[in-house]
């Protein structure tokens, strides 16, 4: 059974509008098939390439779902405040927010720059920030923003000091955004995944390695770091997402989840 086969027979979102940032590929794309086999409507936002995200936003239309796709940088808070507001308006409204975009950077603590700071914080933490704070004008009671942290944040890689930091935030902006807007009856968390098979693993995967580690292929290497021992497929990911977005976790705010395969 697939997590789409999963989805087809509990379907938690039926009416619920949802955007999704960096949804054109990889595990942003899975969350949107997900969030629409579930029901939803999707808006899939996607920075440069149109193309890969009005395929999918087609593919999904196909399946009887309303999907959309939406560019926006999601380094450019007015952007971001550009881009939920067409979401909603196309949609019809909102309910679920997925921050997801991010970027990947590897460096050693003399190698980094204060540019390379302001891009990776500018979309894996600033963008995250600004992504709620624009949404919760939209999404209102019992509705749900789930932010995309990653298991760096709570381990040690080599040369991953600026990634991991900027996904850290995440975990902390979560904790510290739920009383604010559970007030409100909104949930907000994150999930934080282990090595998921992406565009962005493939172009990293050989630098997750210690420099005392013994030479393996990329993936292998990886694959030694988790008790499972592989890489997550973007579905799993996608269905812990879901779940989140959905009322299955309605007494769970604050919370980073853990879809690492056993980290260790
Ligand atoms: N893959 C992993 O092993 C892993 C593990 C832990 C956490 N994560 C996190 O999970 C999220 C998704 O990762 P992924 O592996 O699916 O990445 P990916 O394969 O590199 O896909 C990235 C997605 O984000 C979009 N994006 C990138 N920069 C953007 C920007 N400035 N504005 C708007 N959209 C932007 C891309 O759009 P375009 O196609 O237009 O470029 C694409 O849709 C990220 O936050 C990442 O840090 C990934």
């Amino acid at each position: 059974m697939t997590s789409n086969d999963d989805a087809r027979t509990c379907r938690r979102l039926p009416g619920r509008r949802a955007l999704v940032t960096g949804g054109s590929r990889g595990i942003g794309a899975a969350v949107a098939r997900r969030l629409a086999a579930e029901g939803a409507s999707v808006a899939i936002n996607y920075h440069s390439n149109a193309q890969v995200a009005e395929a999918l936003a087609a593919e999904i239309s196909a399946t009887g779902a309303t999907a959309v796709a939406i560019q926006a940088d999601i380094a450019d808070p007015e952007a971001v405040g550009t881009l939920v507001d067409e979401s909603a308006e196309r949609l019809g409204g909102l309910e679920i927010l997925i921050s997801n975009a991010g970027i990947e950077h590897f460096g050693a603590l003399r190698e980094i720059t204060p540019a390379d700071f302001d891009r990776v914080f500018s979309v894996n933490l600033r963008g995250q920030l600004f992504a709620a704070q624009h949404a919760a004008r939209h999404v209102g009671a019992g509705g749900s923003i789930v932010l995309m942290s990653s298991v760096s944040a709570s381990t040690q890689i080599f040369d991953h000091t600026l990634y991991a930091s900027s996904k850290a935030g995440v975990s902390a902006m979560v904790r510290n955004l739920a009383p604010e807007l559970g007030r409100r009856g909104i949930r907000v968390n994150a999930v934080a995944p282990g090595g998921t098979a992406t565009d962005m693993a493939t172009e990293f995967a050989h630098r997750y390695r210690h420099p005392d580690m013994p030479e393996l292929p990329p993936e292998t290497a990886m694959n030694t770091m988790n008790a499972l021992r592989r890489l997550a497929r973007p579905e799993e990911i996608a269905a812990a997402v879901a779940f989140l977005a959905s009322d299955d976790a309605s007494y769970v705010t604050g919370s980073t989840l853990a879809v690492d395969g056993g980290y260790f």
